[in-house]
């Protein structure tokens, strides 16, 4: 046990896109030649998705996160070796075991013999993983955490759907955690109802060497819409009046990027203009675990998020699983 601070704080934080990016217009042209019909104008109207990128063969969810983590360590301005726990959130891991964060770990050069594990809640993976790593810093088992949302959708999206196919990216993001007398995350809530298999899933498991079931995303776009717009918002307003601050003092929302509509829909139930909305989704679609961190990212390089702000992080997904993290940037 190392000793115990107060909070847990952001000090870096990093995100990777693969560089190929395919544009609606890309997509619509490549499933037209499998007889699959879309168009730019039904994916922008209905999900607000441009483009996506997509990895090549052979690179990994480990290897989006650990170009992430490298600009996350970078921005902390610590070495690897500082870090004393990894978390990754994907629900496309490199390999039944070992984790991902294990494999990522090595891929760091770190041999000080931290803790390393994934947490496999969709695409509230990410609020999640940095919901324990929050709480491990605070009971001080950890100082130095990296937490990082890593996604290859692509390798599970069946080609031949159109209702799923077109919404999805791959990428990554990364943050560090470090112990702090300042804050810091400031309040949060997980929540889960498992009763909604039903609402997206990838079904499929693997047995006597055969993979049984259907290993593609299966999705009720309208379902999960219905629940997504119900649960996020009331989730949100109970983070923020847990903390005893007004929805007017949040800086910026980082939701969860699936479909435009939904966080148009958030932001004015929470009575928030779209102004503080970090918005990705048009150019990484819908990255699952990885979407809050490479938000994140993108909304501190582009200048819009600073130093002293106070941000909301919202995101729902499959289980259903879904919550919300505000903290002080
Ligand atoms: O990360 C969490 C997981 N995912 C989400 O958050 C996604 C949540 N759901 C959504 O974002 C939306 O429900 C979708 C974008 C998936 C769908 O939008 P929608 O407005 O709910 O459309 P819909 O499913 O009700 O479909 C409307 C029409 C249907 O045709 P008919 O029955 O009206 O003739 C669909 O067959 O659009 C058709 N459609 C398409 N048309 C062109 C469905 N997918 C496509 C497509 N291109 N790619």
């Amino acid at each position: 046990m190392t000793s115990v601070s107060r909070f847990a704080r952001i000090t870096g934080t990093g995100s990777y896109l693969p560089p190929r990016r395919i544009t609606n217009h890309d997509l619509v042209a490549d499933l037209a030649q499998r007889g699959v019909q879309t168009s730019d104008e039904w994916i922008v109207e209905r999900t607000g998705i441009h483009a996506r990128h997509f990895a090549d063969e052979g690179v990994t969810s480990s290897d989006l996160g650990l170009q992430a983590s490298l600009q996350a360590i970078a921005a902390a301005g610590i070495a690897a070796q500082d870090i004393d726990l990894i978390i990754v959130a994907t629900s496309t891991p490199d390999m039944v075991f070992p984790s991902t964060a294990a494999i990522l770990q090595n891929k760091l050069g770190i041999t000080n013999g931290c803790p390393v594990f994934d947490v496999q809640a969709v695409c509230s993976g990410f609020v999640y993983a940095l919901s324990v790593a929050d709480a491990m810093i605070r009971a001080g088992s950890a100082r130095r955490a990296l937490v990082v949302g890593a996604e290859i959708f692509s390798r599970i999206l069946d080609f031949n759907d159109r209702t799923t196919c077109v919404l999805f990216g791959d990428g990554a993001g990364a943050v560090v955690l470090g112990a702090s007398d300042e804050p810091g995350i400031i309040g949060g809530k997980l929540q889960a109802d498992g009763a909604h298999l039903g609402l997206l899933k990838v079904p499929a498991h693997m047995a006597g060497g055969e993979i049984c079931g259907n290993p593609y995303v299966e999705m009720d776009g309208p379902g999960v819409f219905k629940f997504a717009v119900k649960t996020l918002a009331k989730v949100a307003e109970e983070v923020i009046a847990e903390a005893g601050i007004g929805v007017d003092e949040i800086d910026w929302i980082v939701p969860h990027q699936a479909n435009k509509r939904i966080i148009e829909s958030t932001a004015k139930h929470l009575g928030l203009s779209m102004d503080k909305v970090v918005l990705t989704v048009d150019e990484h679609a819908n990255t699952s675990a990885a979407s809050i961190p490479l938000a994140l990212d993108t909304g501190i390089r582009r200048g819009q998020i600073k130093r002293g702000q106070t941000l909301l992080l919202e995101g729902i997904g499959g289980g259903f699983a879904w919550g919300a993290v505000l903290l002080k940037y």
